[in-house]
């Protein structure tokens, strides 16, 4: 596997790689849900590059970035064991240089859910998925379902910007009790971990209510809210039953619609969706 740290060593690793070129942009702290997207990209492509670069600019003031799970040598050997064939392992001054000064705003899609919570945040992502697709050019980039909203937005931008990469969005991958691999999942501590299930267990409780024929999405909202009280170390931040592709907030459901919800477990924020 090639590292490269730079720009100009990642465009000449690049140069005469053979195409499809598949890509999987990570924050690393690898877990199960980044080795779906690197074997499915592995299956779809010839050559695989992936990049791990924990992204100050999603951050906010309050967010963990300072306490991301970070560890280059592990997830560098994951990568190489996968087969991955190029690894982009930027620094954040070679990302963000002295004088860098452009944002890449996606309107509406950024506003609710995620981004009303954190401000800011799917400029951060914007951006710097914007930089990694230029810089990498793949045919294909792949995405985990968890961060629905973050593969509706990346979607909207690459469309918009004719950034010309297939965005392929991969099923979330699940512990046995149903809570989502997440890098964040590494903050919890026993009792927060088993706690942490109630995430899933409050989606399946919509998908459960919306296969009984419940339309009404405040009646689903609120049944997810009222379990998720009853988990001591939970607190709701927002729960939500929109429309997949808009993200709006349904009135009645009488087509596709996603369950999503982000709940602090402690001090950990975790999120997760389902369709129902
Ligand atoms: O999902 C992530 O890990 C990040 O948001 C991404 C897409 C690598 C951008 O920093």
């Amino acid at each position: 596997m090639k590292v490269a740290d730079t720009v100009a060593t990642m465009r000449e690793a690049l140069r005469l790689v053979n195409r499809p070129l598949g890509f999987v942009p990570t924050m690393g702290g690898l877990h199960e849900g980044h080795l779906a997207l690197i074997r499915r990209a592995q299956r779809e492509n010839s050559t695989l590059a992936a990049s791990i670069f924990v992204n100050p600019a999603q951050f906010g003031p309050q967010d963990d970035f300072s306490t991301y799970p970070r560890d280059m040598t592990s997830d560098l050997a994951i990568l190489e064991d996968e087969g991955v064939d190029l690894a982009f392992t930027p620094s954040t001054g070679e990302m963000y240089p002295d004088g860098f000064d452009t944002r890449v705003e996606v309107g509406a899609l950024s506003d609710c859910l995620e981004g009303k919570s954190r401000p800011g945040h799917f400029r951060g992502v914007a951006t710097v998925v914007c930089k990694l697709l230029s810089i990498v050019r793949p045919d294909r980039a792949y995405f985990g379902r968890k961060d629905l909203q973050q593969t509706v937005v990346v979607k909207r931008m690459t469309a918009d910007l004719n950034l010309g990469a297939e965005v392929v969005v991969t099923p979330t991958v699940r512990e046995p009790d149903g809570l989502a691999f997440s890098s964040r999942n590494a903050y919890l501590n026993p009792k927060e971990r088993a706690a942490a299930a109630v995430l899933h267990l409050a989606l399946r409780t919509a998908a459960r209510l919306r296969g009984e024929g419940v339309a009404d999405p405040r009646r689903i909202r609120e049944e997810m809210e009222k379990l998720i009280a009853r988990e001591p170390l939970a607190a709701v931040d927002y729960v939500s039953v929109a429309d997949p592709e808009s993200l709006e907030e349904l009135d009645t459901i009488d087509g596709p619609a996603v369950a999503s919800l982000a709940v602090w477990i402690g001090k950990t924020r975790l999120i997760d969706n389902l369709s129902i």
